[in-house]
């Protein structure tokens, strides 16, 4: 017997800050109905979710998967599939490849290698350097997601570091312009002060000391006040510290903003008491800070002045990060494991279910006008996750779906884990498996 239909019975729908028991149908990729009772036919293959918790799936602004030229630590292939098993059902990946994502050759080889080999939905930010305006304002607004520019350096060299550049592009692009901030005079003279303190022996716990408070408030503040003066769209990516949050407003809604806010989840969960026990595996760039910190932004999220929930899911061999600490790279695998942390949170009282939907799944729809996703809507792509809200797991090396075999997380024990999900209409991911057959499609956005 072949259903034409899916019919997912007795979910508890999270969406649009309420949650409402109910069916849905699904015909082909899209939701076809959502309501409280849908009667089986014969043509719908039936879902008893049993009450379950369901989640449009969620939609990562800030990964790297690292494809092309660093497939020795993880691929499109390998990462889209973690993310699936970690409900998220779409991703914007980073141009910090190589080479780097600063053409349009690039960029359409990069989309090209996502639709032989994506696991997840994809789309690709275009990376700015000091001399690709004319590349930049050729782009088509309608597939490329974003600009991302680096005002600090990190993985990849990708610095932008001529004022007047920065100024024309700020001046000259509509696109959503992205941004790592981090003050890269800071950095160094932090750097020079810990080498002459520990020469080529530097402790990781002074990682938030040369990656400081102090570097990430400058570059961010600039870029802020940049954006006021030339009326760009400005969205700042992993904000690590309580100071910076001063530079957000929550008193407008998401749609009227023109300055954004994002918190990624190892910021909301190590805090620099980590890194006795973590050493370089939680040396991210920006660095880890502190628990008030970490406080700051658990209240900057639920408060609205951070509006966005991401990953920045940057995998490194084990062999690279066991280096010391000035060897080993910044960046670590998160996809898969993101949204266990924040039902664990949810299950601790830190969040609500709404407030992660919200975050996680609609906010990165508006920010970047995706198309007909996250959010569960008649009509939109069916990209939803079951959730098992009381399932209590540790997160185990055997378990791992990144190709580098590692997780910051090892050995902690979550509560909340990710049951099923469907993309565009598919059932992906169930019980550990992820599905041979790729449901994946690029992600297109509604500008005109
Ligand atoms: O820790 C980081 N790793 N931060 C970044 O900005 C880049 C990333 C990477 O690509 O490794």
């Amino acid at each position: 017997m072949s259903y034409s239909k899916k019919l997912i019975k007795n979910a508890k729908v999270v969406n649009e800050n309420k949650i409402l028991n109910c069916d849905l149908l699904i015909h082909g990729n899209r939701i076809n109905k959502i309501t409280k009772e849908i009667l089986p036919t014969p043509e719908m293959e039936v879902f008893d979710v049993k009450g379950k918790y369901v989640i449009p799936g969620l939609i990562d602004d800030q990964v790297h998967f690292r494809e092309p030229g660093l497939t020795h630590k993880a691929t499109i292939k390998s990462e889209s599939k973690a993310a699936l098993a970690g409900g998220i059902t779409s991703y914007i990946e980073m141009p910090n490849t190589q080479p780097q994502t600063i053409t349009k050759i690039e960029w359409e080889a990069k989309n090209k290698r996502a639709a032989e080999t994506s696991y997840a939905n994809y789309a690709f930010m275009f990376g700015g350097t000091n001399d690709n305006l004319d590349e930049i304002l050729a782009l088509d607004i309608k597939r490329v997601p974003a600009l991302k520019l680096f005002l600090g350096s990190s993985t990849g060299n990708m610095l932008v570091d001529n004022p007047n550049v920065l100024k024309s592009i700020f001046r000259n692009v509509k696109l959503v312009i992205a941004v790592h901030c981090e003050d890269e005079y800071t950095i160094r003279k932090n750097f020079k002060v810990a080498k002459e303190k520990y020469g080529d022996e530097i402790p990781i716990f002074e990682h938030p000391a040369i990656r400081s408070e102090e570097a990430c408030y400058l570059s961010s503040s600039k870029a802020v006040a940049l954006a006021k003066e030339t009326g760009a769209r400005l969205h700042v990516f992993h904000v690590s510290t309580a100071k910076e949050l001063e530079l957000f407003r929550n008193d407008i809604p998401l749609k009227e903003k023109k300055i954004t806010a994002e918190v990624c989840i190892h910021h909301l969960w190590f805090s620099d008491d980590d890194y006795i026990s973590k050493g370089t595996r939680i040396k991210w760039n920006p660095s880890i800070k502190t628990k008030e910190d970490r406080i700051a932004l658990w209240e900057g999220l639920n408060s609205d002045l951070i509006d966005i929930l991401a990953t920045d899911h940057a995998p490194h061999t084990a062999e690279e990060k066991n280096q010391p600490y000035n060897n080993a790279p910044s960046g670590g695998p998160l996809v898969q494991h993101a949204l266990p942390a924040l039902l664990t949170a949810f299950n601790e009282g830190k969040i609500t279910l709404e407030k992660i939907v919200q975050k996680a799944c609609h906010n990165p729809a508006i920010l970047f006008n995706v198309k007909d996703r996250g959010y569960l809507k008649e009509g939109y792509y069916a990209d939803l996750v079951v959730l098992d809200i009381n399932k209590e797991f540790e997160v185990l090396k055997e378990d791992l779906l990144y190709q580098c075999e590692w997780s910051p997380f090892q050995g902690i024990k979550f509560k909340g884990a990710v049951e099923c999900t469907l993309l565009n209409g598919q059932w992906v991911y169930s019980e550990g498996n992820v599905h041979p057959k790729s449901a994946a499609m690029e992600l297109t956005f509604d500008r005109i």
